[in-house]
């Protein structure tokens, strides 16, 4: 099974840190990660692909190899994933082709890009030892404007998803190429007569996005019939979900319910939307919907996202926010508190240690089978080839919050029988979601039935087995053994009932905290409450060469009980070195490895006292000593300033800036002004857009009338000449407004100025062959009264050099066309000797314009420490309470996000975060 995470190098800037995600998804028990690539980043400039620095992918490639993760890559060209125009470049958006289309045009925008990437793909291919084991061409391509779906796809789509295989396929990518289909109609599936595709894939987001209600789930999207599907549709492959909902997550007030985004309850969590996003797609989803996807069968399994990231830079699209936490198991800050987190480890090593799902055949889950009640529906996985069966256990209706009580009819290899056989009731307590195995391998010792689920098993020193049960709080379980066996006995706790029914001692318990230890011949057995199996690590040990760190079924694993974290265990001789994090003073022991005579422990370099525990286990204690922080005060520290909105000046030079004089444009939306004022196409396509209008008064002016488009959420504000007419502060809806703004008494022949600043919020996704990622940002229209439209000259600023970008670290979408941006007053040590000082929170604006602050601190995290930090904005930061504002953050010149104001009081607080360099 690939069980695979997702996680986009690009929205963790920092190449060092790639590691430590992966080993976090590795120690879930996952062996694999899929990741974009975004084209818009790595060719901002036509013609030029970065792939060096933080867009190296060599490096994410030696990361996963180090951590042993397999890897599907992604390349798009379009990716969606959240990102402005769904990858696709700027310079692509103004070119006179439709988008994902076969157009030559189009097709020759993407060859470098695609060639450049394929071919760094190619060298990590798992064929060269690399870590690439799936490469997925396009992404949701599976539909098309007036094409209905028994028509789709058309010789054009035909011909344009060749064209992308073939992109791959001559860059010499031999693994298997996967298709992500969201319709899950079978489009492209190898045998469709489609492209040349070898796993069909689809991908559903049954739990939706409103992480504003996080307790109710729409399951008007969940799936009943998926294993049914796969055999019409792709029945010689891997059942495949290419993407299944890990998270959640909301964008510029895009939620049209009453209860969406409730102000008071983000306020209380410090504004945070995306811990409520965590709480829609939290553990019990975890449990219900994710077994739900296990009782299909499937193979290949990626969870998007895994670990989401920041959307710094601009590069996010218009209907999302700087984090792209996306409340997934890892947080923004790579914490791993979230409880899904611990039950998609129980349920990922669980899998890996259960080879004979692989084989098993899926069936149709049945209300009220195999002797359960009507609101129970059970799903077989019967084995082939294996004697093990799995039986899934969920609420018929997935939602249900009830307490449903029931006890199991299954066949064995002891016959039909009733579980539990010794009394009792098995429970499903609210929304949860139970695996029973029958005649399940420990490794050549037979398991008859389990009700408890596994978290593993083991292979121990000689013929010792170690398996690791654990249940819900109160629950009453059971698991039985063949008496040939012998009679098992409790090595550990209390309160155990082990009785000799028929052919088989029957093992029942209530699950408490205090964990009980039953040993049977060779074999060990754990009972813990499930909480308690979360401290616990099932590690694999490194393998011979080729296999190294990768997962192969046949790798020894150690089982460590630790606490926060374990990242890696390695053995040699008699010492047992262990890599991991702790936050609290943390027990280690040393519960199962298949090697003789260890006395040593070694963490993260340190040897540690051990001693040998009841059991015999070796264990030994890792202090935490809290290291002493010094936290920057950030309100209190000393602050300079500079105006940086010199343009509203009538003298201010803008002859360096760009006329806008194109008559036409290659935008489907066709122009209502004389000349093209599409930000786009001057090659502009990110952060703030700045116009200024030069025109000469009439003395009849009274009003201007102005229509600005800038991607929903955008704002503008507008000067004539120093005077302030008005702004936008936005609304989740609007891509663009027409506002009206009145004045008189302008000198006749004098020269003015008008200046329009927008904050530009990024492109839309789009559905194929839309080209709603076109939609062009800037002025769409304009009236000056008693005036021709073409009296006023335009001239315009994005980022400094546009496309032809200027930062080449930090890349095309970094910066806006803000005065201190282009002057690059946002990197490390800026000029302000002469600038005042002045406090952003404390004093901040006392009238409309930009304000650029500027203050400098260091860390000093002592070495060996990972330390998750934030920036949190609130209300109280609002130095000028009452008016409305947007900020940007530069750290080190990385723009860490942006934070608006006004959108507080709609629906979100703002969470920026910190990655050291
Ligand atoms: C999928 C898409 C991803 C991402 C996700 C929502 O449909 O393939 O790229 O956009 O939706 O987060």
């Amino acid at each position: 099974m690939l069980f695979s995470g997702e996680f986009h190098p690009f929205r963790l800037p920092v190449p060092g840190l790639w590691l430590d995600v992966f080993q976090k998804i590795k120690s879930m028990g996952f062996n694999g990660v899929s990741f974009y690539t975004d084209w818009n980043l790595l060719e901002g400039n036509p013609g030029h692909i970065f792939t060096e620095g933080i867009w190296s992918l060599e490096r994410f490639f030696e990361a996963a190899s180090e951590a042993g993760i397999y890897l599907i890559a992604r390349p798009g060209p379009y990716i969606n994933a959240e990102v402005t125009a769904g990858g696709i470049p700027g310079w692509v958006l103004r070119i006179n082709a439709t988008i994902r289309c076969d157009d030559p045009e189009y097709l020759n925008a993407t060859t470098k890009y695609m060639s450049t990437v394929a071919n760094v793909i190619e060298r990590a291919q798992i064929t060269h030892g690399g870590p690439v084991v799936l490469v997925q061409p396009e992404n949701e391509y599976a539909t098309w404007p007036d094409v209905s779906e028994a028509d789709f796809p058309t010789t054009m789509n035909r011909e344009y998803m060749y064209h992308v295989e073939k992109q791959l396929l001559d860059a010499g990518i031999t693994v298997p190429l996967i298709v992500n289909d969201n319709k899950a109609l079978g489009y492209w599936a190898p045998g469709s007569g489609l492209g040349a595709m070898d796993i069909y894939g689809i991908d559903a987001y049954p739990l939706r996005y409103d992480c504003g209600n996080p307790t109710f789930w729409p399951t008007y999207r969940f799936p009943y019939n998926w294993q049914v599907l796969h055999e019409e549709q792709s029945p010689k492959t891997p059942f495949a979900i290419a993407e299944f909902q890990g998270g959640s997550g909301g964008g510029w007030y895009n939620c049209n319910l009453p209860l969406c985004f409730d102000r008071d309850l983000l306020r209380n969590r410090e504004g945070v939307v995306e811990e409520k996003c965590a709480e829609l797609v939290n553990e019990e989803a975890v449990r219900v919907v994710y077994k739900n996807n296990y009782g299909f069968g499937v193979k290949i399994f990626n969870i998007y996202m895994t670990y989401g990231g920041t959307n710094w830079g601009n590069l996010g699209y218009q209907g999302g926010y700087t984090s792209y936490d996306y409340g997934a198991a890892i947080t923004e800050n790579r914490e791993i508190f979230r409880e899904k987190y611990s039950e998609q480890k129980l349920e990922a090593n669980f899998l890996k240690a259960s080879p004979a799902y692989l084989t098993a055949t899926p069936e149709p889950g049945i209300n009220g089978s195999y002797g359960v009640p009507e609101p129970i529906a059970v799903t077989p996985l019967r084995g082939n080839s294996t004697q093990t069966n799995f039986y899934l256990i969920r609420h018929a209706n997935f939602s249900s919050l009830s307490s449903t009580e029931y006890t199991l009819e299954l066949p064995t290899s002891i016959g039909n029988i009733t579980i539990p056989q010794l009394g009792g009731n098995l429970v499903l307590n609210r929304r949860d979601s139970k695996f029973h195995v029958t005649d399940y391998d420990l490794g050549g010792v037979n398991l008859i039935y389990t009700t408890a689920e596994i978290l593993t098993r083991a292979r121990g020193t000689g013929s010792a087995r170690v398996l690791i049960l654990h249940g819900g709080s109160g629950e009453t379980h059971e698991f039985a053994l063949h008496r040939r066996l012998g009679n098992p006995t409790v090595a550990e706790g209390s309160d155990v009932t082990i009785t000799l029914k028929d052919e088989a001692y029957v093992v029942q318990w209530h699950v408490k905290p205090q964990r009980r230890v039953i040993r049977v011949s060779n074999v060990e057995i754990y009972l813990l409450w499930r909480n308690e199996a979360y401290a616990y690590w099932p590690m694999e040990l490194e393998a011979a060469a080729p296999i190294g760190n990768y997962t192969s079924p046949s790798k020894d694993v150690a089982v460590i009980k630790g606490g926060y974290l374990i990242r890696s265990v390695q053995i040699t001789h008699n010492e047992i070195r262990l890599v991991g994090d702790v936050n609290t003073t943390t027990e280690i022991e040393v519960v199962s490895t298949p090697t003789k005579n260890l006395n040593k422990i070694v963490f993260n370099g340190e040897s540690l006292q051990t001693s040998r525990s009841k059991l015999g286990k070796l264990t030994a204690t890792v202090a935490y000593k809290y290291p002493a922080l010094k936290i920057p005060d950030l309100v209190n520290l000393e602050w300079k300033f500079i105006n940086s909105l010199p343009e509203i000046d009538p003298s201010y030079d803008d002859s360096a800036w760009t006329s806008c004089t194109k008559q036409s444009t290659n935008n489907p939306r066709q122009l209502n002004t004389p000349t093209n004022m599409y930000s786009m196409d001057y090659g502009f396509h990110t952060g703030s857009l700045l116009y200024r209008g030069h025109f000469v008064a009439n003395g009849l002016e009274t009003s201007l009338s102005l229509n600005v488009s800038g991607g929903t959420g955008f704002g503008h504000s507008v000067w004539l000449n120093r005077t302030f007419l008005g702004s936008w502060t936005g609304a989740g809806s609007n891509t663009t407004t027409v506002q009206e703004f009145a004045f008189a008494n302008l000198t006749l022949d004098q020269p003015y100025v008008l200046t329009v600043l927008i904050d530009d919020m990024g492109q839309d996704e789009e559905a194929p062959g839309t080209d709603a990622i076109k939609f062009p940002h800037g002025i769409f229209n304009y009236e000056l009264s008693h005036h021709l439209k073409s009296d006023i000259s335009w001239k315009m600023t994005g980022n400094l050099g546009g496309e032809q970008y200027a930062d080449l670290v930090r890349g095309p979408r970094n910066e806006g066309a803000m005065y201190a941006e282009r002057q690059g007053y946002h990197y490390p040590e800026p000029p302000d000797a002469s600038w005042k000082s002045f406090n952003p929170i404390k004093d901040g604006l006392s009238e409309a314009g930009v304000g650029f602050f500027t203050t400098s601190f260091s860390l000093d995290i002592p070495l060996g420490w990972d330390v998750p930090m934030s920036f949190v904005f609130n209300q109280s930061s609002a130095g000028t309470t009452g008016l409305n504002y947007r900020c940007q953050l530069f750290v080190n010149g990385y723009q860490f996000g942006k934070y608006s104001k006004w959108f507080i009081y709609r629906f979100i607080g703002h969470r920026l975060i910190c990655c050291s360099q």
